[in-house]
This record gives C-alpha cells, structure tokens and sequence, in this order.
C-alpha cells in the first residue's frame, strides 16, 4: 500500500453525509482524491470547496461506474489504491408491506447498494492486481447484521449481501495484496432521508435508540471516515474480511 498523501483514492457517493466525510478526510492527509454521485448540484460544489475530483454518475448503471473508474485510472495515471464502495441508501423509499414492494423498487435499492460495489470492484480489480496492492472498504450497516431501523427489505438484504461480497472478495483478492473490509455504522443523522426517519420515530423510541448505544450519543461522519481511513492504511495490513461495525456499542 502506498503510504498516505501518496494514494489515488476512489469514494462513491461523495456528494454528501458519510461519502463526503470521508472523501475529506483521505483529502486532508494529502492523498489524491475522485468523488462520483447522482447528485450533480451538491457534487460540483463539493468539487470548488475541495481539491476532490468529481464526475456525475448513476451507479445503479454498472457500465457507468467502470468507466468511472477507468476515467479515475487514466486521470490518475495509475491503479486505484484504496476503493470506498459508499453510494446506497434507501433511495427515497420506507417501510412498505412486503406485498406491496415492487420489483422496481427493490431492483433499484439491490442495485446501488449492492450492484454498484460489485461492478467498481470488478473494474479496480486488473489494476489493483497487476500493482499488487490495493484496499477496498464497503460501507455495510448496522442492517447488515440485523434488521433494519428502515424496515426497507431490499435495503437490508442488500446490505447483508455487501457482507458476504466482503468476504468473498477478500479470499479472492488477499493473494495479490489487496484487502477487503467493511464498516458497518450504527445510525447517523446526516441528511433529509435520516431526518425523516428520526422525525417518524416516538419520543420513546428515540429516546431507547440512544440509550441503546453504549456511548449514549450518535455517530457522526467523521466518525465513520476515521473508521474507513483506519481500515484503507497501512496500519490496517493484516486486516481483511472484517466488518467494524462503528456504533459508539450495541
Ligand atoms: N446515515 C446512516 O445512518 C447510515 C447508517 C448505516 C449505513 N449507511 C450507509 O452509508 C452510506 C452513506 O449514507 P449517507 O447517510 O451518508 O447518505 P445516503 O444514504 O443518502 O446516500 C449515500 C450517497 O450515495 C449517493 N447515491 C445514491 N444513489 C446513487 C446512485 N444511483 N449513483 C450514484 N450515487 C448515488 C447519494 O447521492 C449520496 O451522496 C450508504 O451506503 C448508506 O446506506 C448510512
């Protein structure tokens, strides 16, 4: 593993919440950062308030998110050092009764929390090999361990899935040099669609959601990034096929 301020490092989702953070914090040890989203407003003013290399992308377009990366190599001159799989989310969705989820909607929240790290994978893989060296971290959740606060099906068992591609990839890709982690976080308040969800919960339930956390205060995305940064340096060289889950104790 290059060392930091050396690294070419790829963040999806970076237009906002945990992408954002993190992409800032791989900024701020000097490394070399690229940044793709849907969001196209909040991404280009990320791209002026940093030194973050930004492009549009829908990722639930798998061949999007290749030539994403293959912009990012061409750019950078080099293979991807360290891969952060962290676009997902819900996209818009809640509970609904499981007779009612549509396979589009389930297709679409599969499609980016899991798709999405599948297809960037595979298109850092043949640099990362030939470099024989590399660090991809998946953003998992607390959903990938256990139920979901969302009660989105697809998004829960996508997650989980996330789990296992973790897993896999690490078997698969640990004799070229290249680990493979996950960082599942508890719940963090960090956009419309986490506020939301918080607004719909009872004062009862918020209040047993934090005194459920052992630190009795939630996450932030700072947290999440020192997370992922620990696990993409080289501090973190004997560490793959874990998932840390960052949740201040459950
Ligand atoms: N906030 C939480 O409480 C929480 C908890 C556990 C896990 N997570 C996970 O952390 C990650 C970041 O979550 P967040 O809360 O910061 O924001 P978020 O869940 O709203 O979205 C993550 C980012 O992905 C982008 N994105 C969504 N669909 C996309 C697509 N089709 N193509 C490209 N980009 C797309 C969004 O624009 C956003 O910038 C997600 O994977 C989420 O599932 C969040």
């Amino acid at each position: 593993m290059s060392a930091p301020g050396g690294r070419v490092v790829a963040v999806s989702g970076a237009a906002i919440g945990f992408g954002r953070a993190i992409a800032e914090r791989f900024v701020a040890s000097g490394d070399r950062v690229f940044g793709c989203d849907i969001r196209a407003e909040a991404l280009a003013e990320l791209g002026r308030a940093t030194a973050i290399s930004t492009q549009v992308a829908d990722l639930t377009d798998r061949a999007a998110g290749a030539a994403w990366i293959a912009a990012v190599e061409q750019q950078a001159g080099q293979a991807v050092d360290v891969l952060v799989n962290n676009a997902g989310g819900v996209a818009g969705q809640s509970f609904q009764p499981i007779e009612a989820v549509t396979d589009a909607a389930w297709d679409q929240v599969v499609a980016v929390n899991l798709g999405a790290a599948m297809a960037l994978s595979r298109a850092v893989a043949p640099a990362m090999k030939a470099a024989g060296r590399g660090a991809v971290v998946n953003i998992a959740s607390g959903a990938a361990l256990r139920a979901s606060l969302t009660g989105v099906q697809a998004y829960c068992a996508a997650k989980h899935a996330l789990v296992g591609l973790t897993r896999q990839l690490a078997h698969e890709l640990g004799p070229f040099g290249i680990r493979v982690n996950a960082v599942a976080p508890g719940f963090v308040r960090t956009n419309q669609s986490t506020e939301a969800q918080w607004a719909a919960f009872t004062p009862e339930r918020q209040r047993a959601l934090l005194e459920g956390i052992a630190l009795r205060r939630f996450g932030t995305p700072q947290d999440i990034a020192n997370a992922v940064f620990f696990l993409a340096s080289d501090e973190a060289s004997f560490i793959s096929g874990e998932i840390l889950s960052v949740n201040g104790g459950h």
